[in-house]
């Protein structure tokens, strides 16, 4: 290797330059620069190279992989903390490299703080740049611990990226995007909650100012961790724009002592040209490398019967479900000793044999019968005090001994670090999932972490977080074919770390199709559709009260991994023969749905939701109206990712019930294209658009195109 590495994937590059001292130098991040030898890439830093300013420090300033003071770096540092009140300024210098396939590792000696880095940088095929540091205590197991107060990992961006989007959000109203104009000073998204929490930044993206689902160049991060983090865009006059994040830890949550070990978790960077559906497509491609089998159509009880647990009742649900073509039902909660409310009983993983005096098996066998898939309720990091676990085992109860705080959905928090508390749950979970052949395990996680100590006092969302990892990853190691969604109050924990070990997440506890039209937009920024849970519930929203059309809860539904949310035993025949219908669609464009691009479009109309999966021949387009708007038309529709240079044909899907609509006549095209095809060349749909009818609210219509080879 010379002076410079360059990793280059998909359109993207990532280029450091070794030489510089004391540590190496990220010299571009963004479009790939094609294939420069050692001359070009010394043009690139040499031209980059800014002024030595007025009133500063007599070098140039750049941002290095570690920065530091001691380059003169005045803003978020990459790393602090200390060794006994002292050694808080960090030193290091490149001692090592390496660089193979697209993958660059760097190992920094830190001769103040003793700490020894190695940093590795890793191209995925997709674009998406992973980053992850390793930091490494002296052997000498006399000297204090470093306490690590933070560590960051920064990249660079230019100066034009000003426009910041990331995410907030509350229960059922997860992932509502927010903008924010960056000035100088930082723009820094913390969480506290043990979680990623509803109101998680999500993805941190930064771009030119108006950049879109289609348009625009953005620089994205996701730290891929399932506790506390935290996220931060700087820019001060006289550096560039710097992105970057990781985890947060507590006053004296982390110390290394001799030989001792910290692995930050992995900051996955993305950079596109093609906006936000740029962005999306990388992270989608990244995850997609993980082979999954068809998404089964799922049941899931909780809305349709809550904690009234009873065989009868569930035994004709599941026939119901089977009937309209379900492939998987899960029992949420209440089905363990002593809950018969949300007041008592997480912690007790058994039966409850006054509900189910023959255990699940009659359950099991009825749903297996029927030729679908069982999956079971847990939340195995809560407890109520008002159980056997938190009555015999008062200290594995999470908190400050004694006086755990304000219990939060009367609940609290299991402490995992605890090697009997992580063995008792391992051990319950594990004969369970053995003796009724559980396919799939809902993992809830209802109250965020506060005062979250164990019995010393000491911080512990680090370890609880590595701890309940590895409890996933021992049961899946026992049960290979377990699958498992990432599920906290809905979408509380929906996080690449979770997810390199969990098959989906439950995107929000809102079956309401007009929020849901939104979380899922969103959501869908860093997951493909087949890893969002996405529920039909019942014509009233059991969490907004809201009353809406069926067409329009089943084309939302549609689109992530589907399944119905609600007493199917007390549907009419005509809501059934729809649902099966739907059930037949969703298993007919599956294959599209889970493998196709997610592209999106921004409409002048607030009101008009346009998205679509598409892959080669095929997609599938939604057009959903929120709300009423001023204008009358809903205009020309440009159907964004289609080729220009090919022809199509496209009709309305009508199996689910046309939406209702406010007009005297529809255009002609869509009365066409609810009686068959209708042929349009490609440059038409892509550059010119289809004039839509105007919907009422909270109607969906769906719009499928394929090409024509006539
Ligand atoms: C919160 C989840 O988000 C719901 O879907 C449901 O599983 C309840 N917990 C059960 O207590």
């Amino acid at each position: 290797m010379g002076r410079f590495a360059q990793l280059r994937a998909a359109g993207t590059g990532f280029v450091v330059d070794l030489a510089a001292t004391p540590v190496p130098v990220v010299v571009h991040w963004g479009r790939d620069l094609g294939e420069l030898d050692e001359t070009g890439l010394a043009a690139l830093a040499f031209v980059g190279e800014p002024a030595v300013l007025n009133n500063s420090v007599d070098v140039p300033r750049r941002c290095s992989v570690w920065p530091t003071e001691f380059e003169g770096w005045a803003g978020t540092p990459a790393l602090e903390g200390h060794r006994g009140g002292i050694a808080t300024t960090p030193r290091p210098r490149l001692v090592e490299h390496s660089l193979a396939d697209n993958r660059l590792e760097l190992v920094l000696a830190d001769e103040i703080t003793g700490l020894r880095i190695t940093l590795t940088y890793t191209m995925d095929s997709s674009g998406v740049l992973s980053a992850q540091a390793t930091l490494a205590a002296p052997e000498a197991i006399d000297a204090e611990p470093y306490e690590v107060a933070s560590v960051s990992i920064l990249l660079p961006l230019p100066s034009q990226a000003v426009e910041v989007l990331d995410f907030t959000g509350k229960w059922c109203r997860e992932r509502s995007p927010q903008r924010t104009r960056l000035g100088h000073g930082a723009h820094v998204r913390e969480s506290r909650r043990g979680k990623p929490g509803q109101d998680s930044p999500f993805l941190m993206t930064v771009g030119a100012p108006g950049f879109s689902f289609g348009d625009g160049e953005v620089w994205a991060l996701h730290v891929a961790w399932s506790g506390d983090q935290r996220y931060v865009v700087e820019q001060l006059p006289e550096t560039p724009p710097v992105l970057g994040g990781g985890e947060l830890l507590r006053a004296g949550e982390l110390r290394l002592g001799g030989g001792e070990r910290y692995e930050t978790p992995i900051s996955y960077f993305a950079w596109s040209d093609e906006g936000l559906d740029g962005l999306a497509a990388r992270f989608h491609a990244l995850q997609r490398k993980r082979p999954r089998s068809p998404r089964p159509l799922v049941l899931n009880t909780w809305e349709a019967v809550y904690f009234n647990h009873d065989l009868d009742r569930l035994l004709a649900l599941a026939d119901a479900a089977a009937k309209v073509g379900v492939e998987r039902v899960v029992l949420d909660d209440g089905w363990f000793r002593g809950r018969r409310a949300d007041n008592a009983g997480l912690g007790d993983w058994q039966v409850d044999k006054t509900v189910w005096p023959q255990g699940l098996t009659p359950f099991v066998e009825h749903v297996k019968g029927l030729g679908m898939q069982f999956g079971l309720w847990f939340e195995p990091e809560m407890v109520n005090l008002d159980s056997d676990l938190a009555r015999q085992h008062p200290e594995w109860v999470l908190g400050v001994p004694g006086e755990p705080g304000p219990p939060s959905r009367n609940q609290y928090v299991v402490d995992l670090t605890n090697p009997e508390a992580w063995t008792y749950l391992l051990t319950s979970i594990d004969a369970l999932v053995a003796e009724y052949g559980i396919d799939y395990i809902k993992w809830d996680h209802n109250r965020d972490l506060h005062e979250a100590v164990d019995h010393t006092g000491r911080p512990v969302v680090h370890n609880q977080t590595l701890a309940l990892y590895r409890l996933i990853d021992e049961l899946k190691v026992r049960h290979p074919g377990l699958e498992i969604e990432s599920c906290a109050s809905g979408g509380g924990r929906v996080d690449l770390g979770i997810l390199t070990r969990t098959d989906r997440v439950w995107a929000s506890d809102c079956n309401d199709p007009v929020e849901r039209q939104s979380i899922q937009r969103w959501t869908g920024q860093l997951l493909p559709p087949e890893l969002i849970g996405s529920h039909v519930g019942p014509e009233r929203s059991h969490t907004t009260g809201r009353r809406t059309d069926d067409s329009f809860r089943l084309a939302t539904a549609l689109f992530g991994h589907a399944g119905i949310e609600q007493d199917l035993t007390a549907c009419s025949p005509a809501e059934i023969d729809k649902l099966t219908a739907w059930a037949a669609m969703y298993k007919e464009l599956r294959p599209l749905l889970h493998s196709g691009r997610v592209v999106r479009a921004e409409l002048p109309d607030d009101g008009l939701f346009f998205h679509g999966v598409i892959s080669n021949e095929h997609g599938l387009f939604s057009l959903a109206r929120i709300s009423t708007s001023p204008a009358g038309q809903s205009w020309r529709v440009r159907l964004p990712g289609l080729s220009r240079a090919r022809d199509y044909r496209l009709r309305i899907r009508a199996e689910l019930g046309l939406p209702s609509m406010r007009q005297v006549r529809a255009p002609e095209w869509v009365t066409a294209a609810i009686d068959g095809w209708v042929r349009a060349p490609g440059s038409v749909l892509v550059d010119a658009g289809v004039a839509m009818p105007t919907l009422d609210p909270g109607q969906a219509l769906l719009l499928e195109v394929i090409v024509d080879r006539a």
